[in-house]
């Protein structure tokens, strides 16, 4: 079921680890949409080699870069301009991590080197992506780029630990950006709050399953899944949008707007 929304159009994919990815199943549907695009991600997940497997069915070259240096993305724009033929349209920010959720380390016993690292490649990274972006002036007018983000920026997770800082400042630096990129040239920055999804940086939060078993009850529409989540991305990255900017789009069965369920409920 594809309609050519995207047809013509020029993107930078990052995040695309395994199919479970997320940007996975953006990438998938990016090119059943029509579209042109690099993956990008970090040399080491270069490594682990499924990301070919992607490259290959999406026609889409790789272009390794760590989002956290400037050298990286400024290459990453010049070769990605080279390849796809001109300026970009969409860029994906499909990017989280945090050593001291993955090490155990939780809210009050952060490492604080860690905890720059986190802040870093989760948050500031997006900053990154697109002060080289406007530098360069590598994305055209109307260019839309979206961040994943989570609804730990708004709510109490305890085990989301530092990553929820690392999500407020992602939602704040889309406003930020989103405001000057739109007088600049029309570009437009938003995130998407995705319900919790099963992928390796979702799983990498302990309690994970009784957490998106939680999440579930606690949504009309049931918790979103990857799929549906590359869906409103293509949307997002489409003409059909073109006004909505520095926004977070909640995108979570409307989980965020509930309070309580009969289903919880019943359990008390
Ligand atoms: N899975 C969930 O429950 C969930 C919910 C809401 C939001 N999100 C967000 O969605 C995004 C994608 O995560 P996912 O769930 O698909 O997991 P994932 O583990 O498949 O993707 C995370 C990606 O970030 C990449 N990455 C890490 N450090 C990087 C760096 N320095 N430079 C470039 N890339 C780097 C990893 O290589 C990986 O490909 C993340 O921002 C995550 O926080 C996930």
């Amino acid at each position: 079921m594809s309609h050519n929304l995207l047809k013509g159009k020029r993107g930078i994919i990052f995040g695309a680890l395994n199919d479970q990815s997320i940007a996975w199943k953006v990438a998938e549907k990016a090119h059943a949409e029509g579209a042109s695009f690099v993956l990008s991600n970090v040399p080491v997940a270069m490594r682990l080699g499924a990301i070919n497997e992607l490259s290959e069915k999406c026609n889409a070259p790789i272009i390794p870069a760590d989002a956290t240096s400037t050298e990286d993305l400024k290459n990453l724009y010049t070769q990605s301009m080279e390849q796809l033929g001109g300026k970009i349209d969409f860029v994906l920010h499909s990017i989280g991590m945090s050593p001291n959720v993955r090490k155990g380390k939780g809210y009050t016993d952060l490492n604080y080197d860690w905890y720059q690292k986190t802040l870093d490649i989760s948050g500031g990274s997006l900053h990154k992506t697109l002060q080289v972006a406007m530098e360069m002036d590598a994305l055209n007018e109307w260019a839309s780029v979206v961040a994943l983000s989570y609804i730990a920026a708004q709510r109490i997770y305890p085990d989301y630990g530092d990553m929820a800082d690392a999500k407020s400042l992602l939602e704040s630096i889309a406003r930020g950006f989103g405001y000057h990129y739109g007088f600049k040239k029309k570009v437009r920055v938003n995130t998407i709050s995705q319900s919790p999804t099963p992928t390796t940086a979702g799983t990498g939060v302990s309690g994970f399953d009784k957490f998106l078993a939680f999440a579930e009850s606690l949504s009309p529409l049931g918790n979103a899944d990857a799929n549906a989540c590359a869906d409103y991305c293509v949307m997002m990255f489409s003409d059909y949008t073109k006004y909505v900017t520095m926004q977070n789009l909640y995108h979570d069965g409307g989980y965020s707007a509930t309070g309580v369920t009969a289903e919880v409920m019943d359990k008390f």
